[in-house]
């Protein structure tokens, strides 16, 4: 089969086209045969070997945490799939990915397709999905009529979190540039706030929780916008200081998204319906790795990058 792989990490012209064998399912596994997968900040990342230290992956490696795709063929013990099922799924971060025309996964990281839209759309949801999903409602535990701040609420994983939280009746509060400001309130957003000329925490206090996906000074001014006993849920390393947290009498944590699928299938049910929708911000042919990993790198993406493979 075709996939792309790196044979040693670097920048994104490390990634190679290339013919590589067609993977086999074991116990508890099938074999989906790729249709779409989704480019995530952490594919460049492992690519430039940013998250070495943390995991080590084997090189050659096939890169890619979401997939769309159809059974093609189910290993033993398997009884919930069989050929021909429609799928989607974010397979185990610590395996090879979907980067590929096949790619065997376990049956737990998988649930139904969303049945009204494409392979395309469904490859964009379930790696930043269920990290909004997990960040707002397992993690922050947020209520109707509670406050939420979340930032980057125009990428991936942002612009999931902006529609699962109005679902719940849960105020929003979203940072994006001025390009981004109408996007934001096409999606609900209550109150959308231009980075580029707008101090989030002059006009966002006593909120319950911050979604923070930035790091850097962004984490540290958004203490101030907590109420005393919020929560900042952060999506990327080091983990929030426990000193901050106390000295603003709120909560931290640092969260790595989990496959779940009844969360996959209750979010398929939400795009089913009509009420979220996946923003697709370009398709590249799988062949094009490359050039969807360059626009990644930007972080100035809207909504996801999705990556074709037939
Ligand atoms: N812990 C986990 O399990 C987990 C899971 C998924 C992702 N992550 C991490 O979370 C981060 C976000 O992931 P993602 O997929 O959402 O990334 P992404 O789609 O690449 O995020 C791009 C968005 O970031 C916005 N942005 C850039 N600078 C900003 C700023 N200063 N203030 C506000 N918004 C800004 C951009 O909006 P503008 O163009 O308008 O600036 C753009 O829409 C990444 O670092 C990723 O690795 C962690």
């Amino acid at each position: 089969m075709k996939a792309v792989r790196f044979h040693s990490y670097g920048g994104p012209e490390v990634l190679v086209y290339e013919d590589v064998p067609k993977p086999a399912p074991a116990s508890g596994e099938v074999v989906v045969k790729v249709h779409a997968t989704s480019v995530n900040p952490i594919d460049w990342k492992v690519r430039a070997g940013h998250l070495k230290s943390f995991r080590d992956y084997p090189l050659p490696f096939i890169l890619g945490w979401d997939v769309s795709g159809v059974v093609e063929s189910c290993g033993m013990d398997v009884t919930e799939w069989k050929p021909g099922d429609e799928v989607y799924g974010r397979p185990d971060i610590g395996r090879s990915g979907a980067y590929a025309e096949y790619i065997a996964v376990q049956t737990k990281d998988l649930a139904r397709k969303p049945q009204k839209l494409d392979h395309v759309h469904s490859a964009a949801i379930p790696l930043a999905g269920l990290t909004a999903w997990q960040a707002l409602f397992d993690t922050a535990g947020l209520q109707s009529m509670q406050k939420v701040l979340i930032h980057a609420a125009a990428g991936g994983v942002g612009h999931f979190a902006l529609q699962f939280a109005k679902q719940k009746n849960v105020y929003v509060a979203g940072t994006a540039s001025a390009r981004n400001q109408e996007f934001l309130k096409q999606l609900g957003c209550d109150l959308p706030i231009n980075y580029e000329t707008t101090r989030f925490e002059d006009i966002v206090h006593d909120f319950d929780a911050v979604i923070e996906s930035l790091g850097g000074e962004i984490r540290q001014r958004s203490w101030k916008v907590l109420k005393k006993g919020g929560i900042m849920v952060c999506l990327i390393g080091p983990p929030p200081s426990e000193e901050d947290a106390k000295a603003h009498g709120s909560r931290a944590a640092i969260i790595w998204a989990q496959t779940k699928p009844d969360q996959l299938a209750e979010v398929a049910k939400l795009v089913d319906s009509g009420r979220v929708r996946p923003e697709i911000a370009a398709v590249f042919p799988l062949r094009e790795a490359a050039q969807a990993h360059k626009m990644s790198e930007t972080e100035h993406v809207r909504g996801k990058i999705v990556l074709q493979v037939i």
